[in-house]
């Protein structure tokens, strides 16, 4: 089974962990301030407060500004639900905005629209890598007083105009959930540059205890994180690089594997953005594949691939009572999160790719109506036509014919060049007999107008020597069909090239 995430452990997790049992600090301990160290000075945030998870830590900074009863707070219809819940779990009111729909992150346009005399904070998720539009969000906050709330989850390491997901906004929320870059099994962390909002929450997450042990003056959580989970983190943290390294080979991988196929659109990552792909979503059009996006994670899961839907938007549960937003809607229903770990290696993403293309609706339709003998042989056709005539549009057919050709290599199938050669070299012969009675031989009267112009001599040694090249042109055809099982035994002779 290739799972759809996988934490890199890689050894050395074991070391650290023995390490952490044997000195006893298995609650608190240096792991955790090391950790936080590290991170701080990789990320270049001032206050780096690890806690249990990154849900408590979007909880953590909403207490820590204060945020409650009688607040609103903006919220992306889509998202995981933590934003969400987080923000009725202190007492506001979430403000369900649209994403912008080729980002998929909070839309600025939607944020000013939300804005009331009610509105204390913006909660930007930063999605499967992407970074929302940060400076635009900061602007929006600026003028109109605003808190930002960063839920950087599923961004870890990415970055907006050279500058850490995170950093922007009040607080930074980050999750070391096994599923995620860095990861400690559950594990989050609030980092900002505030010392004095970095002193509140370490109280609230530390049961609401001030520097005199045992005496509290607000309520508290406790949400700390052992020493044994920052073990794992400052042993993920030593080998970054490969982390971050594999993670973009896999997204290219996948970006130039997949880029192409008609029905599946990508994430738009602005220039702005350097992304660290934490997950790789994919949006897929139902009507070019053989089902909805329900039915290819079933599909792929028989052929031992786990995938994950994109999240409900809050606007279609109905608990959380919001209004229907057309973009989150379409994005809930359509992404499919295929697998992407650091130890995913090439062959299985050929693998998932090859079997994702294999679903399409069209490629089922090119493998069984247009066998690969026929497609091969108008490529060659259609090279010859692009020799001779010379007409723009055929450039455009002959990108359709490749792009067919490349699906059934994606689907496994070794393709011979030398096959279009030889088709070529067919198809060249007959055109090259027939090209000066061209106009004539699909009339009526083909044969007396043939033989009037050429006269019947050579009219008849024509004939024989074109019988031959269509002969060949079966037999090249059905060498191909032998040798690769697609097509069928031709054996229909055309008296035309084209
Ligand atoms: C965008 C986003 N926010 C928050 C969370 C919650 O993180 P955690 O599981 O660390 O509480 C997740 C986790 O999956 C997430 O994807």
């Amino acid at each position: 089974m290739i799972h759809w995430a996988k934490p890199f452990l890689s050894g050395d997790e074991e070391k650290v962990l023995v390490d952490a049992i044997h000195s006893s600090w298995i609650s608190g301990g240096p792991y955790v301030t090391n950790f936080e160290k590290d991170f701080g000075e990789i990320i270049k945030s001032k206050n780096v407060l690890t806690n249990a998870n990154c849900t408590t830590s979007l909880n953590l900074a909403l207490l820590g500004l204060g945020i409650g009863p009688g607040d609103e707070v903006i919220v992306p219809d889509f998202t995981f639900v933590a934003p969400g819940n987080t923000t009725l779990q202190v007492g506001a009111k979430p403000v369900y905005v649209d994403v912008d729909k080729d980002t998929w992150g909070i839309s600025p346009e939607e944020i000013k629209k939300a804005i009331t005399t009610k509105t204390k904070a913006i909660i930007a998720v930063h999605l499967y890598g992407n970074v929302c539009e940060m400076d635009k969000i900061m602007e929006i906050a600026k003028k109109n007083n605003l808190y930002v709330v960063e839920d950087v989850a599923e961004a870890v390491f990415s970055k907006y105009n050279g500058k850490y997901a995170g950093t922007f906004g009040d607080v930074g929320c980050f999750s070391f959930q096994a599923a995620k870059t860095i990861a400690m099994g559950e594990g989050g962390a609030v980092v900002t540059d505030n010392d004095d909002l970095a002193a509140k929450m370490k109280k609230i997450m530390n049961h609401g205890m001030t520097s005199k042990r045992y005496w509290h003056d607000t309520v508290g959580y406790n949400y700390r994180l052992t020493n044994l989970q920052a073990a794992l983190g400052y042993s993920q943290l030593k080998k970054l690089e490969l982390i971050l390294k594999n993670r973009e080979r896999i997204y290219k991988s996948y970006r130039e594997k997949l880029e192409d196929v008609d029905g599946i659109t990508f994430q738009f990552i602005p220039k702005e953005v350097e992304m660290v792909a934490c997950h790789m979503p994919i949006k897929i059009d139902p009507k070019k594949f053989k089902g909805d996006r329900d039915f290819l994670i079933e599909k792929l899961l028989e052929k031992g691939i786990e995938t994950r839907p994109g999240f409900y938007p809050f606007s279609v549960m109905p608990f959380y009572n919001a209004p229907k937003f057309p973009i989150a809607e379409d994005l809930g229903a359509n992404i499919l999160v295929l697998p992407c770990f650091t130890s995913l290696t090439e062959q299985e993403i050929d693998y998932i790719c090859k079997e994702l293309i294999n679903l399409k609706r069209d490629s089922l339709k090119k493998g069984l109506e247009v066998p690969l003998p026929e497609i091969i042989d108008r490529i060659s056709i259609t090279k010859l036509k692009i020799e001779r005539v010379g007409e723009p549009s055929l450039q455009k057919e002959m990108e359709e014919y490749q792009k067919a050709l490349k699906e059934f290599e994606d689907r496994g199938v070794k393709i011979n060049s030398e096959w279009i050669n030889e088709l070529y070299e067919a198809n060249k012969g007959i055109w090259d007999l027939e090209w000066d009675v061209r106009e004539v031989v699909n009339s009526e009267d083909v044969w007396e107008e043939a033989e009037r112009r050429i006269g019947f001599e050579e009219l008849g040694r024509r004939l024989l020597l074109v019988e031959e090249l269509m002969r060949k042109r079966v037999e090249i055809k059905n060498k191909i069909t032998g040798q690769t099982g697609s097509g069928f035994k031709e054996k229909k002779i055309n008296h035309c090239a084209s």
